[in-house]
């Protein structure tokens, strides 16, 4: 009998459901919310009024696409933790309330497994998957960890932030710039036609595989506030280069810590995953220093770096496959680590 997961994810501002049968990928909707756009930022009692209309509609939308009746459903995975409270219950209840009426098993998913599980997504047979252990890169909104990966159940955080995370880097120096948020994607259009070369900031020194992004965006933010006194048209004009400097130094960060957990690992293969994982430069730095140094390379289709079920549907399966079942009075956690 095959086994066929409804994954659901409601952590921040995406509600999202998809499919998973027998390991391969059947659907994956996502539901992102306009709501927030206004505010410069995700706002959660917003978030959580927009998940509960949209959960039906979504899921609905995910078992006809996957060409599934609910009925067929062996379990239902959901999105746990971290993430906002409000949004986390609206996933975590609806999973529930679905589950028992099916009667059938819920499992709990972490979210941080789910991005660094997304390299197991098939979408048909041929696709491949990381062999373990692998080196997960997670970078998004909210982290910036290196992960040693062992296997789907056996994580260990090699080095992670001490403050900001590479996505809020993105994002609060894009917010100098003026451009909308979630600056990330704004900054990697710019980026595309500047000289990256052409601005110097602040890069950490700390010791270990552990990130810092703080001092990179107060020296971006000093960078700015000068030229301007000097120039008011100063970050109009040299957007592009800023960008592109700014994304640059991102990535020296993020690529510097990689490599020394490569050199102490041995580990052969290297996975991305997250927001920030859909960075063009971010993805071509992974993809040319692992084939330099005869690395296997895991770069997430875009649709998969972002908040999304598949990831959730996939961890779950995993998790089903062992009998890892969760108790029906589970309660969504804010915080949880790897
Ligand atoms: O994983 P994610 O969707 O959720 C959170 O952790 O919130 O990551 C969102 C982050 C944001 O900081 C956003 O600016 C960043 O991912 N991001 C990008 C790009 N696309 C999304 N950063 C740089 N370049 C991109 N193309």
């Amino acid at each position: 009998m095959s086994i066929t997961i409804l994954g659901i994810e409601s952590s921040c501002d995406d509600t999202s459901a998809a499919v998973i049968s027998d390991g391969i990928l059947r659907s994956n909707v996502i539901a992102s919310q306009k709501v927030h756009e206004e505010y410069g930022g995700v706002v959660p009692e917003l978030a959580s009024r927009a998940h509960q209309q949209n959960i039906v509609p979504v899921v609905d939308a995910a078992l006809k696409r996957a060409g599934i009746d609910k009925h067929d459903l062996s379990a239902i995975a959901f999105t746990r933790g971290p993430g906002l409270l409000g949004s986390l219950l609206v996933g975590t209840s609806f999973a529930k309330g679905l589950a028992l009426g099916l009667n059938i098993p819920i499992i709990d998913v972490n979210h941080l497994h789910g991005h660094v599980l997304s390299h197991f997504i098939r979408q048909n047979e041929n696709d491949t998957v990381p062999q373990y252990p692998y080196l997960c890169l997670l970078i998004s909104g909210g982290n910036s960890q290196i992960i040693l990966v062992r296997n789907y159940n056996d994580m260990e955080v090699l080095g992670q932030t001490i403050d900001d995370a590479a996505g809020e880097a993105f994002d609060k120096c894009a917010k100098v710039m003026g451009l909308p948020y979630p600056g990330g994607p704004h900054i990697d259009r710019l980026a595309a036609e500047g000289d990256a070369h052409r601005f110097n900031f602040a890069k950490p020194h700390i010791p270990g595989f552990n990130y810092s992004f703080s001092g990179l965006k107060t020296s971006f933010l000093y960078t700015l506030r000068d030229a301007k006194k000097l120039d008011p048209d100063f970050i109009e004009k040299n957007k592009a280069d800023l960008a592109a400097s700014l994304q640059r130094t991102i990535i020296e960060i993020l690529l510097g810590k990689l490599k020394k957990a490569v050199e102490a690992t041995g580990v052969k293969t290297i996975a991305i995953g997250g927001g920030v994982s859909a960075n063009s430069g971010v993805r071509k730095a992974i993809a040319d220093y692992c084939s330099a140094h005869n690395l296997t390379a895991f770069i997430p289709e875009r649709a998969f770096t972002t908040d999304n079920a598949a990831m959730v549907a996939i961890a779950g399966y995993y998790k089903y496959l062992d009998k890892e079942f969760c108790d029906l009075n589970a309660t969504p956690y804010a915080r949880v680590t790897i």
